[in-house]
């Protein structure tokens, strides 16, 4: 068992031009041809000490390379039936120096000298896959295509790359866009692509195609706004902004420039997105929300204003572990109720409003609510909400803007979180008795109870009768 690793050691030396055995005039060049001569014995011993430099380099690394093969061999056994010798590594080295000064015509004098080394070390290094280090998984010819062809043609031809296709098989790799990812050894190698961009990319190339309304036969409203001119979203397609590291954080679209339906593959690679904002024009958005949107764990702000958008399951705010603000406004088709699990939002701002309402505000203005002294904001004017507000409102201690106004409200609490600022109570005809003494003392800026059957004569900055 043993291998010879030939190396070919060439050095050259290039004379400065027109050092010549014949000088310039023709004339024989005899100085020249003397100190050449000392200059070749000179260069004779200066070789011989860069080949013994070469040499005592080489049997060094080969002590290494010896003693890697020593080491590895051990740990091999023990991981594969593969059997390596102990045996100490025995290293040889044959040094053939030939020395071919050459002349070439004209004016430049060239001196080669090759020396041939050939090192041969014994037992045979172990094979690269028995090494310690993991080594990464081969993709399949497939995913490998996926990747070199949005390396190579999707920067021109976004809309041709095949996310169909490709998008479901990347989705298989680790996602280096996700947060907390961490490279690991193992992970496959993917030639520099980067698997998170790719279906971050896929994701607006979806939303891009559903954007185009199939009914007018007109330009597709996103191609006006910069998208898909190359597939880079973070080099200025507009409502989407990026951090430096090239995750989508903040998506806003604003009519006509949205899609007619959310697909779940429109949000599935958006795993950054900390800000996402719609408006459409009351029709579209259509259709259900994606599962993929109520599985973006960095989430902080969801903005969903005037879509088709339909109800949301109750279970819908499950994931988004990290919302703080959360708007729905004018969506007349996302239901009665609020899904009970918006109580577990550690929310500072909860504005549902033109929705048509009709939920429980005992069950959801409960002192067990994850926002409980986090809220800082409460719309939810404009609905049809009914029947008291309960006293668990003063548990509310960091609320200081509470619009109520437009709805059916019959009373109000006996207290009110001190914090608040701003109560809008307007239009809420069936609201009456007296107000809490409190709410006339506690330093409000703004206070509204026009249209309600709450009257007082002088209260703070408060507002009676009918507008
Ligand atoms: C190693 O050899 C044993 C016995 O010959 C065999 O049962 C086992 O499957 C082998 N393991 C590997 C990884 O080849
Ligand atoms: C689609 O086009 C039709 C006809 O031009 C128009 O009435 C409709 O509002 C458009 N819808 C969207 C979502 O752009
Ligand atoms: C309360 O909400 C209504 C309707 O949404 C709005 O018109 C009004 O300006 C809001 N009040 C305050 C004080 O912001
Ligand atoms: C408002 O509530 C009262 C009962 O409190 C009910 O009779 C009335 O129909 C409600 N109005 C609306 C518009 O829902």
């Amino acid at each position: 068992m043993s291998v010879a690793i030939p190396v070919n050691l060439e050095i050259e030396y290039h004379e400065k031009r027109g050092r010549s055995p014949v000088d310039r005039h023709g004339r024989p060049a005899q100085k020249n041809a003397v100190k050449d001569d000392k200059k070749k014995k000179k260069r004779r011993w200066c070789i011989i000490i860069i080949l013994i430099i070469i040499i005592i380099i080489l049997a060094t690394l080969g002590g290494v390379f010896g003693s890697r093969a020593a080491k590895s061999s051990s740990s091999v056994t023990t991981s594969s039936n593969t059997t390596v010798s102990n045996e100490a590594p025995i290293v040889t080295f044959t040094v053939q120096p030939t020395v071919a000064p050459v002349t070439l015509p004209g004016t430049t004098y060239l001196t080669t000298r090759t020396a041939t080394v050939t090192f041969t070390t014994t037992p045979t290094p172990t094979p690269a896959s028995t090494t310690a280090t993991p080594s990464a998984t081969p993709l399949s010819p497939a995913l490998q295509s996926c990747l070199t062809q949005f390396q190579l043609s999707a920067p021109s031809n976004p809309l041709s790359y095949p996310c169909g296709t490709c998008a479901s098989l990347v989705a298989t790799l680790p996602n280096d866009l996700a947060p907390g990812f961490v490279a690991s050894p193992t992970d496959p190698n993917t030639g520099g692509v980067s698997a998170g961009q790719l279906l971050q990319f896929c994701s607006l190339q979806t939303v891009f195609l559903a954007s185009a309304n199939s009914s007018s036969g007109s330009v597709n409203p996103l191609t006006s706004v910069g998208w898909m001119n190359n597939a880079d979203p973070c080099s200025g397609w507009s409502g989407v902004t990026c951090d430096s590291t090239g995750r989508v954080t903040q998506l806003l679209m604003t009519f006509p420039a949205v899609p007619q339906t959310l697909s779940e593959g429109s949000m599935s690679g958006m795993v950054g997105m900390q800000m996402l904002q719609i408006t459409g024009n009351g029709l579209v958005p259509t259709g259900s929300i994606p599962q993929s949107l109520l599985q973006l764990s960095n989430l902080v702000t969801l903005h969903l204003q005037t879509t088709g958008l339909a109800a949301l399951p109750d279970n819908a705010f499950d994931a988004l572990k990290a919302l703080q603000q959360l708007t729905l406004a004018g969506n007349s088709n996302l239901g009665k109720t609020l899904p009970s699990s918006v109580t577990e939002l550690p929310l500072t701002s909860l504005i549902v409003n033109g929705q048509d309402l009709q939920t429980d505000l005992t069950a959801l203005l409960t002192s067990s609510a994850a926002f409980v002294t986090s809220l800082q904001t409460l719309d939810l004017s404009g609905n049809s909400l009914s029947s008291s507000l309960p006293s668990t409102l003063s548990a509310f201690t960091s609320l200081t803007d509470l619009n109520l106004s437009s709805n059916n409200l019959s009373s109000l609490p006996s207290m009110l979180p001190s914090s608040l600022k701003v109560l809008d109570m307007h239009q809420n005809s069936e609201l009456k008795g007296t107000l809490p003494s409190q709410v006339c003392t506690m330093g409000l800026q703004s206070c509204d109870f026009k249209d309600t059957a709450v009257t007082a004569s002088s209260c703070g900055v408060c507002m009676f009768g009918a507008s």
